[in-house]
């Protein structure tokens, strides 16, 4: 049955933004960091003009040509790309490690399912996400004719309704199979608690060794002890923009205390990258937008025995 109109206006917006981000990337970098022009097929038109409405007071203000080009003049533009081929990198790292199972949790309009078809001969991918934004991907796979390759599941789940080991269980997931967790753009939108209970289930949900990826931003952030920095304001304007956008962010986390914390919860913090880092391992693939994100890092941790 085709989606209700109040339940498209669910349909995550800024999953769409960063889907949108990658495809500015991938089509005017000369060399990109990733290739990534999904958003051409799950992004309909009236989609974008719900981002555009979004994003409107700041195009005016700055006086942008398109979107397209306020996208890559965005501050989270370098963010977005550099923690996608972050984690893919990572992922294509561990493999060897017995890894057969990959989650995107918040998978959005993540495309990892079409853009890598021989992965998908060796791992089962499972995206998990809230039942509209999900259907909705669906729609749009449908209606463009494409192809779901059949160990790809997808799982309806609300990280705030703790139900994310029985969802994955019922979609599939095999909990004595290591598995790559990739958790992007999303520990923004949660409650702290409900954050430190994701952590804490990682190693209830898959055998020791497996990998934990993630996005999240600093916390100094949400409690203004940067205000009036080049960094907070920044991030003035994209709050703006996600309150706008019904997905305000709530949670940050201090990158000196991130180890403690995740260790209490059965995770060993293997690398913890700033726009800068990212910046210097990556490089720019030519495209002179490709600045150091200023506020968002991305982390990797190994998910420990359980006790
Ligand atoms: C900014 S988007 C990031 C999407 C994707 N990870 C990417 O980087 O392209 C945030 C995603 O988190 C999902 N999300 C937000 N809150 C959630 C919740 N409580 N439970 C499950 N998914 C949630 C949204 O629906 C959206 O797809």
């Amino acid at each position: 049955m085709a989606m209700s109109a109040n339940a498209v206006k669910a349909v995550s917006t800024t999953a769409m933004a960063v889907s949108l981000i990658r495809s500015v990337h991938s089509h005017h970098a000369p060399d990109p960091l990733l290739h990534d022009a999904w958003s051409d097929v799950f992004v309909s038109s009236s989609m974008r003009k719900q981002v555009r409405r979004v994003l409107l007071p700041e195009m005016q203000r700055l006086g942008s040509a398109s979107m397209d080009d306020y996208l890559q003049h965005h501050p989270s533009y370098a963010a977005i790309v550099m923690r996608e081929r972050f984690t893919e990198d990572a992922l294509f790292r561990t493999l060897d490690e017995d890894i057969e199972q990959y989650v995107l949790l918040g998978a959005g309009f993540d495309a990892f399912a079409w853009r890598y078809p021989s992965m998908m001969e060796r791992l089962n991918l499972f995206e998990v996400d809230l039942p509209d934004t999900q259907q909705y991907k669906q729609e749009r796979l449908e209606t463009s004719g494409i192809r779901t390759p059949s160990n790809l599941h997808f799982v309806a789940a609300d990280f705030t309704q703790s139900n994310l080991r029985q969802s994955l269980v019922s979609g599939g997931f095999n909990l004595d199979k290591k598995a790559f967790f990739s958790w992007l753009g999303v520990t923004l939108y949660l409650p702290r608690d409900v954050n430190i209970e994701m952590f804490r289930q990682f190693s209830n949900l898959a055998p020791a060794g497996g990998y934990l990826a993630f996005s999240y931003i600093d916390d100094c952030l949400l409690t203004g002890a940067e205000a009036g920095s080049a960094k907070w304001k920044a991030y003035q304007r994209v709050r703006a923009e996600v309150e706008r956008a019904g997905e305000p962010w709530v949670c940050g986390f201090n990158p000196d205390t991130l180890p403690d914390l995740l260790e209490e919860c059965g995770l060993t913090l293997l690398e913890d990258l700033d726009g800068y880092d990212l910046l210097e391992r990556f490089g720019d693939g030519g495209d002179q937008c490709m600045l150091p994100a200023p506020f968002s890092r991305v982390a990797l941790a190994k998910i420990n025995p359980l006790h």
